[in-house]
């Protein structure tokens, strides 16, 4: 029988929404004060969602082996991290739909189990999901 797992993790991390090719009152109408050349930081918290048959153990897959591969490939990554800085949003802005991009392609590596869904946390208001939504 198959089964879901989902864990929950939370690292902070900074951000400046810009797009360079965009000018700046385009910037400013879009993104606001996120647009402050200063920068804000977030405390995010990332839910990942993965699936698979139920082992002779009784799990989905080693929560273990799981969590370093989790902190590993994203948790590392982004705590306290200045996202502006990393290759990935060296064109894209470090929006939360665009980091749960880079996060979800970084997680799909992972092969005991297989990933369904991210859902992460900027703020109290703003969530973003990306995955298999009829979870
Ligand atoms: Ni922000």
């Amino acid at each position: 029988m198959k089964a879901y797992l989902t864990r929950r993790y939370t690292f902070p991390a900074s951000h400046r929404l810009h797009l360079d090719d965009a000018s700046e009152s385009e910037n400013q109408r879009v993104y606001g004060k996120c647009n402050n050349p200063h920068g804000h930081g977030h405390n995010y918290a990332l839910e990942v969602t993965v699936s698979g048959q139920i082992s002779a153990h009784g799990m989905v897959c080693d929560l273990g082996e799981f969590d370093r591969f989790v902190n590993t490939e994203v948790v590392s990554r982004y705590d306290h991290a200045n996202l502006n800085t990393l290759p990935e949003f060296a064109k894209d802005v470090p929006t939360s739909e665009n980091l749960c991009l880079a996060i979800f392609a970084r997680l799909q590596k992972f092969t005991p189990a297989r990933l369904e869904k991210i859902r992460l946390e900027e703020t109290r208001k703003n969530t973003f999901e990306m995955g298999n939504m009829s979870l």
